[in-house]
């Protein structure tokens, strides 16, 4: 079985100055370990919010790493060094904004200002790149709004089959597939 690749990119001036701990990074970790039990690694960049910094850390990550999924943390929101949705959209081919919708509805019955994160999704060839803000309380919030989609989309981007715990996520693929 192919050993998929998931890249973890936390977006944080505070985080990777040392400021803090990145939590985020661990949450999105940790929801991987307990949801997915087909075999992957992980390839984690913790970066401060820079948009080129961003933007060539995806571009490894998808290329030269040759991640299926990166989940990326931190940076959606409306403040000036904010800019993780731009950096994403610069190196994707195609945009899924139907995760960004989705994450967005499922948060805003727990937290009025998650209507601010400006998370989105999108494609760079053969790597699906999801945004999520970078409260560590939105990491499995968002993911279990969306994550029952994912494996398909892999499939369907020529990835590996990533297999979900059905006690956590049941993966869904439409029939036949
Ligand atoms: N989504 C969830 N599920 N939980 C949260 O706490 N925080 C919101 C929003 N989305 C939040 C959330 C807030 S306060 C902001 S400013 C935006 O995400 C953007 O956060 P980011 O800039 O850290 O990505």
């Amino acid at each position: 079985m192919t050993i998929a690749r998931i890249g973890i990119v936390t977006s944080s001036d505070r985080a990777a100055a040392g400021v803090y701990e990145d939590i985020s990074g661990a949450a999105i970790r940790g929801y991987l370990e307990s949801t997915l039990t087909s075999p992957f690694e992980c390839e984690y960049r913790l970066v401060p919010d820079d948009r080129a910094v961003l933007e060539s850390t995806l571009r490894e990550l998808a290329d030269d790493a040759g991640c299926c999924l990166v989940l990326t943390t931190g940076g959606t929101g409306p403040a000036p060094r904010d800019v993780t949705p731009e950096a994403t959209l610069a190196v994707c081919d195609r945009e899924l904004p139907g995760f960004g919708e989705a994450m967005r509805s499922a948060s805003l019955r727990s937290v009025p200002t998650a209507i601010l994160s400006r998370q989105t999704a999108a494609l760079r060839r053969q790597t699906l790149v999801i945004n999520l803000p970078g409260k560590p309380a939105a990491i499995a919030e968002c993911l279990d709004a969306v994550f029952a989609a994912v494996p398909y989309c892999i499939d369907l981007i020529g990835g590996p089959r990533l297999e979900t715990d059905p006690a956590r996520i049941v993966a869904f693929r439409p029939k036949g597939a």
